[in-house]
C-alpha cells in the first residue's frame, strides 16, 4: 500500500494507546513519530528538578518562561533528551504524571511545545500524538484520529506498562491520575482536549493493535484512493 505524504494527528484521553498506535504506524508507513506529550513531560521534569513547581502545583511562571528560552528538549536514540541527558525513563514516572497537566496549562509552555512540533512536522510523513494536534498544532492535518477507551482498561494497560519498565504502579493511583489528567486537559483555557470536527473516533477498548491497523488502512484506502 503506498501511503501519500500526509500528517496523521492522533489525539485523545490519557493512556488510550495513542503513542503505541502512533509508533506502529510510523514503523509500518516509514513515517516520523513525534510524541508531543513527551515534550510536556520534559518541561515538567525540568520544572520539578529546578524547583519551579511546588508540591501543591504552584508554578513559578516567570522563571519557567525565562528558562524555556534555553531549554533544549529533543528526541534522540532511546527517546527524549534534555541537552545530552536521556530522560525517557524519568519523564514516565508518576511524579511527572502528577504535575504534567498543570504545567501544560501554562500558555508559554504550550507555545514552546507548539513551536518545536511545527518545526519537526514541516516535512509531512509524520504521525504525531497528543491532546491538541488536530485542533491547534496541525489543524490542516490530512488525517485526524480521536482515541478513546474504557477507563478501567486504560488504567490496567498503563499500570502493566509501568510494571514492565520496573516502575511501581498502584492501579487505583494510576486510575486516579488518568481521570485527573483527563479533567484538567479537557477543561483548561488554552487548547483543551477536544475532538476536532473532522476527526474520526476510534474506541479501541476491545481492539488489538492489528485490528487498529486494519481499521486505519481501510480509512486511508477509502480517503486517499491507495
Ligand atoms: O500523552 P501523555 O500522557 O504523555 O501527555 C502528558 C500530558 O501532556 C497530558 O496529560 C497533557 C499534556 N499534553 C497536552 O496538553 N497537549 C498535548 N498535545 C500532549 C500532551
Amino acid at each position: 500500500m503506498h501511503i501519500p505524504d500526509i500528517i496523521i494527528a492522533i489525539d485523545g484521553y490519557s493512556s488510550t494507546g495513542k503513542s503505541s498506535f502512533a509508533k506502529v504506524i510510523a514503523n509500518d508507513f516509514s513515517f516520523l513519530y513525534l510524541d508531543s506529550g513527551a515534550l510536556y513531560r520534559g518541561v515538567t521534569l525540568f520544572a520539578i528538578e529546578n524547583g519551579l513547581i511546588s508540591d501543591d502545583c504552584t508554578i513559578d511562571v516567570p522563571e519557567l518562561e525565562k528558562a524555556l528560552d534555553s531549554l533544549d528538549i529533543h528526541f534522540g536514540e532511546g527517546g527524549t533528551y534534555i541537552g545530552d541527558r536521556c530522560v525517557e525513563q524519568d519523564i514516565r514516572s508518576l511524579a511527572v504524571a502528577d504535575k504534567v497537566s498543570p504545567i501544560a496549562t501554562v500558555s508559554q509552555v504550550r507555545s514552546y511545545v507548539d513551536r518545536k512540533l511545527r518545526e519537526f512536522g514541516r516535512k509531512k510523513r509524520v504521525v504525531m500524538d497528543g491532546r491538541d494536534i488536530g485542533t491547534t498544532v496541525f489543524p490542516d492535518a490530512e488525517l485526524k484520529i480521536f482515541m478513546t477507551a474504557d477507563t478501567d482498561v486504560r488504567a490496567g494497560r498503563r499500570a502493566a506498562e509501568m510494571k514492565a519498565k520496573g516502575m511501581e504502579a498502584d492501579i487505583e493511583e494510576v486510575r486516579k491520575n488518568l481521570l485527573e489528567r483527563d479533567y484538567i486537559d479537557s477543561h483548561r483555557e488554552i487548547s483543551p482536549l477536544s475532538k476536532a470536527a473532522d476527526a474520526i473516533e476510534l474506541d479501541n477498548t476491545h481492539m488489538t493493535m492489528q485490528d487498529q491497523m486494519v481499521w486505519l488502512k481501510k480509512i486511508i484506502a477509502e480517503r486517499f484512493g491507495c
